[in-house]
């Protein structure tokens, strides 16, 4: 969602910025925009993708120097349009802003605005805040975006210049992500890393309500000073990027998608280093060590996440019960944040989240955090906001996610909720011979999704046979309900075919009447304690004419004679086998969206990181 770049250095800005947005585009977005300040400012706004704005700008003169602000917009207020795209300017003193947020009061202020004379040409809440840094501006644009931010209400992540100050960039935040890269004798400002890592690995994320004021004087030397909304001084942890730029780049594969979903063991060898130890059954989570005690004695869990990561939560709630014994439950944090929930004494609220931006379960997480519980993130992005206003948490340590549908983040929120449960468990009760099997087992999960992934050939060739039907759905029990969900998710979000997952008996209270002759059925059906009663959901769906697409145990040959194809996982106890049944539905709604020629890594209408309500 909305992506953010700015730069202030030596070099020239355009080039930088262009690539940066492109390191962006896998957030999602409708248009783009950039400005840079060359002794006058100068600002293109295009409709559609980077490559139609870096089109233009080839045909433009002009667009030089060294400091500029580049934008990929995501619509919130107002059609995708030109005249929405950022960047927004005020001409009068030739301030440009870029803006990632929503501003709630825009209308109070543009209606001030207007009595004051201001002429706007969008209809966005991101021009308001334009034109109000504008009226302020009395010679000191840090102090013009202090004094503008002081009487704004929303979220925001802002980078603004003018063309009176061409040594100044000014950036500020509050809910939306944004990071600062200082480079040797350059700045580099983005939503996130990726668009930062090629050019220097150390940054720092500014607090919400702060501002940083980045300065280059006229022999070319930088300086940086960061401060709140009141001018008062506050200093930054400078901190080193832990990623490399290979992990960004497709390297051999088509897609990010399908290099994320190959990634995934190497990438689960990163989530279980160091942490866990087969032979003690002891596991090591020194983000969370030191609430042991509370974990131990909480009375209730509540997990909460949007989409995928619901899902993890979801079966980060059945670890809870099943395995550590302790009531749990899982929220739609849009729900959650909005439903005045009893939080009982020792409650702990677990927010499971890629981005650790999300705006619903950031919101629910301060919600549940008011009300008293201790709060967890299970979250990918080190340093976002989620990891930063929880009271611990755990990284998954996937790398960065660019595919907008998740794949080795749901693998990772697993294994992590896997892990924290087992944690729990074996100091409350479970003995150290029955947590070190299961910790073998969940080190031995990546060679045996190895195994899965040498028949994405297969589940390609399976997929040819049924990818023109529009309606498909996705049945499992147990610990494999919510990966039916997910992978009705998955096929829909970057196939665009219908398709609704549910519980594999549900079937029969109503979705049922929607089987006819040829309409697929995915059923999670690997060898597990209702494996019998998934048989006799098989059997009414094919007696109706359905197509059956079986996630079958390794050395299962009776369910040949119920499916007419299977993907096999190999054996690995109920709790974990989500790790291995969710691959090949992966693999299946990648190859699906291919096939049906859409472009995988950018979905229409969806955004990476869902900063907005
Ligand atoms: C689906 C997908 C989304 C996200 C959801 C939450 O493939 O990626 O459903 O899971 O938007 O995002 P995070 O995990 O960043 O909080």
């Amino acid at each position: 969602m909305c992506g953010i770049v700015a730069y202030l250095g030596h070099r020239e800005a355009k080039p930088i910025l262009l690539e940066g947005l492109k390191r962006l585009e896998y957030r999602g977005y409708d248009s783009a925009g950039i400005a840079t300040v060359n002794g006058k400012l100068e600002v293109c706004r295009t409709v559609g993708r980077v490559s139609v704005l870096e089109d233009t700008l080839r045909k433009l003169p002009g667009f030089h120097g060294s400091i500029g602000l580049a934008h990929t917009r995501w619509a919130t207020h107002g059609e995708v349009s030109e005249r929405n795209a950022h960047p927004h300017r005020d001409d009068k003193r030739g301030i440009a802003l870029i803006h990632n947020g929503t501003i709630e009061n825009y209308a109070a202020l543009k209606q001030y605005l207007r009595e004051k004379g201001h002429v706007f040409t969008s209809e966005t809440d991101t021009e308001v805040l334009a034109m109000l840094i504008s009226e302020l501006y009395d010679g000191d644009l840090e102090a013009a975006v202090q004094n503008a931010l002081r009487e704004v209400r929303g979220a925001y992540a802002i980078a603004v210049l003018c063309e009176k100050e061409q040594g100044v960039l000014v950036v500020a935040r509050k809910g939306s992500p944004l990071i600062v890269g200082v480079g040797d004798r350059e700045f580099v400002v983005a939503s996130d890393a990726s668009a930062i890592v090629a050019h220097t690995t150390q940054v720092f994320e500014l607090d919400d309500y702060q501002v940083a004021k980045l300065s280059r004087d006229a022999k070319g030397e930088t300086t940086f000073r960061t401060s709140t909304l009141d001018n008062v001084p506050v200093t930054p942890k400078i901190r080193q990027l832990e990623f490399e730029l290979e992990q960004i780049e497709l390297g051999s594969h088509e897609t990010f998608m399908m290099k994320e979903i190959c990634e995934q063991p190497r990438c689960l060898r990163m989530t279980l280093q160091g942490r866990v130890s087969e032979r003690e059954g002891r596991i090591v989570l020194g983000g969370i060590a030191e609430h042991a005690r509370e974990l131990i004695r909480a009375r209730q869990f509540v997990l909460t996440g949007q989409g995928t990561a619901y899902h993890a939560a979801m079966l980060g709630e059945y670890f809870l019960e099943d395995l550590a014994k302790v009531s749990a439950k899982t929220e739609y944090a849009s729900e959650l944040r909005y439903r005045n929930p009893v939080v009982v004494d020792n409650t702990v609220v677990i927010a499971v989240s890629q981005s650790g931006e999300t705006a619903d379960t950031l919101a629910a997480l301060r919600e549940l955090k008011e009300r008293g519980a201790l709060t967890l993130g299970v979250v990918n992005v080190v340093g976002s906001s989620i990891s930063r206003e929880t009271d611990a948490g755990v990284y998954l340590r996937v790398g960065p996610e660019i595919g907008v549908a998740s794949t080795k983040a749901f693998t990772g929120q697993v294994m992590v909720l896997a892990m924290v449960s087992l944690y729990i468990a074996r100091r409350r009760f479970m003995s150290m011979d029955t947590a070190g099997e299961m910790l073998g087992e969940l080190s031995r999960v990546p060679e045996l999704m190895e195994r899965i992934l040498e028949q994405s050939n297969h589940i390609r060739k399976v997929c040819e046979k049924y990818v023109d039907r529009e309606n498909w759905l996705f049945l499992g029990r147990g610990y494999n309900y919510p990966v039916a969900l997910e992978g009705a998710l998955k096929l829909k979000e970057i196939s665009y075919i219908h398709a609704e997952g549910m519980p594999a008996a549900e079937m029969k209270h109503g979705p049922i009447a929607l089987i006819n002759d040829g309409m697929p059925a995915v059923f999670v059906a690997n060898k597990g304690p209702q494996y019998d009663k998934v048989m006799l959901n098989i059997e009414q769906v094919r007696s109706r004419g359905g197509r059956v697409i079986a996630v079958a145990t390794e050395g299962d040959q009776e369910i040949k004679s119920y499916a007419d194809d299977v993907f096999y996982v190999p054996p690995i106890s109920d709790p974990l086998s989500p790790l291995l049944t969710v691959v090949p539905l992966q693999l299946l709604a990648c190859h699906a969206a291919v096939l049906r020629g859409h472009d995988v890594d950018k979905p229409r209408n969806l955004a990476k990181s869902v900063t907005v309500e």
